[in-house]
């Protein structure tokens, strides 16, 4: 086996296509290249993405990309190890530009394919920047998903919590745009926060008290909608947007512990790990509230760096050079796969009436 692994890395599960190329080394493999190309501003418009304009700027830029992550990462063509794909979750006619170029190069150079799951790439993802081992806590919080998962080893994943309802990223998305914020508007709410007071309007934390490490923000989305019809000045927004942002960190403080026992309960380890990972991973009142936490709980905590947070294809590589080291590799009839759970075992959980 190659001593030091070269993968190129293809993501267009959404609205980012992306390559990228990685080394692997004895710790944290090296990062060659990792080109991301986003489409925010044809989406802008529409307020969200639109699957159909999605596939096809895909489509018109996914050689571009490659071709400039090749360049940029020095390697040669024949030097790549193997080609890893997002195959999963995501927008089916999306996902199949990036799977179908990934298969293409793998059959042309007849290197080994790897399909990866997007989702696992986010839990892999501070992969990239710290040592971790195995078994660790993930909450993963993107645009798509918001889940507490025990991740014991590669490609086995015990579920421990998810969100009945939307996820946290939407939910920042969904505030951001009652708030007059253009899409995709999360990041910005955290701007907007600092400018106002947390303690002017008290929000709903649903479910805070039962279902274990079980999230819901349905109700917290519409107490917003209700608020904004009320408010008319800049202050108050800003006032909103900060009890909001408290609330969530409150809610996710809440969870947390409950994870941390669950955690705890399934795993003896001497070390414990937690990993916050995906898009909403990148606020910053998020980060510092579950580092505190993490710190009297005894847990370490580990976050992607923030260019690895949104989406983006490095990981993906760096799936499929853990999948590579262990010769786990996949056919070039693998489907795209819009609905891949990490924990396929994991009960269906959405909607009010939900019975935890
Ligand atoms: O992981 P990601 O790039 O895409 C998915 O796989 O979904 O996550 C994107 C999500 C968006 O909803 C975006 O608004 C949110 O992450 N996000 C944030 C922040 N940065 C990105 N939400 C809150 N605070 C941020 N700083
Ligand atoms: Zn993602």
């Amino acid at each position: 086996m190659t001593k030091k692994p070269i993968i190129l890395g293809i993501e267009s599960s959404c609205d980012e296509t992306a390559v990228a190329v990685i080394k692997g080394n004895k710790d944290i493999p090296e990062i060659l290249s990792n080109i991301v190309s986003s489409q925010v501003d044809i989406h802008k418009e529409f307020g969200g993405v639109v699957p159909e304009l999605a596939a096809r700027s895909h489509m018109e830029k996914i050689d571009l990309i490659a071709k400039k992550a090749i360049d940029e990462s020095g390697v040669k063509l024949k030097d790549i190890d193997a080609v890893a794909a997002t195959a999963g979750p995501g927008l089916i006619v999306c996902l199949s530009v990036g799977l179908s170029f990934g298969k293409a190069i793998a059959g042309s150079l007849n290197k080994p394919f790897i399909a990866v799951n997007h989702l696992e790439g986010h839990a892999l993802s501070p992969k990239l920047n710290s040592k971790i081992e195995y078994p660790y806590l993930l909450l993963l919080i993107s645009g798509g998903h918001t889940q507490y998962l025990s991740v014991e080893s590669l490609g086995k994943y015990k579920r421990l919590g998810t969100t009945i309802d939307d996820a946290l990223g939407e939910t920042f998305d969904k505030t951001a745009k009652l708030l007059g914020i253009e899409f995709p508007g999360g990041p910005k709410i955290e701007e907007f926060a600092k400018k106002g007071d947390p303690n002017k309007f008290k929000l709903p934390k649903p479910i805070i008290n039962k279902g274990g490490c079980n999230l819901s923000f349905a109700g917290l989305k519409t107490a917003v909608l209700r608020i904004t019809k009320e408010i008319k000045s800049e202050k108050e927004k800003f006032d909103l947007a900060a009890s909001f942002q408290k609330t969530i960190e409150e809610i996710l403080n809440e969870k947390t512990k409950i994870a941390f026992k669950q955690f705890k309960q399934r795993n003896k380890t001497t070390k414990n790990t937690f990993v916050i990972a995906g898009g909403v991973a990148a606020n910053k009142g998020i980060r510092n509230k579950l580092i505190t936490l993490s710190k009297e709980n005894n847990f370490e905590t580990i976050f992607p760096d923030i260019n690895l947070c949104s989406d983006n294809a490095a990981m993906i590589a760096m799936v499929g050079l853990e999948k590579f080291q262990l010769n786990k590799f996949d056919n070039l009839d693998f489907p795209a796969n819009p609905r891949w759970a990490l924990d396929e075992n994991a009960k269906f959980l959405k909607g009010a009436g939900v019975n935890f």
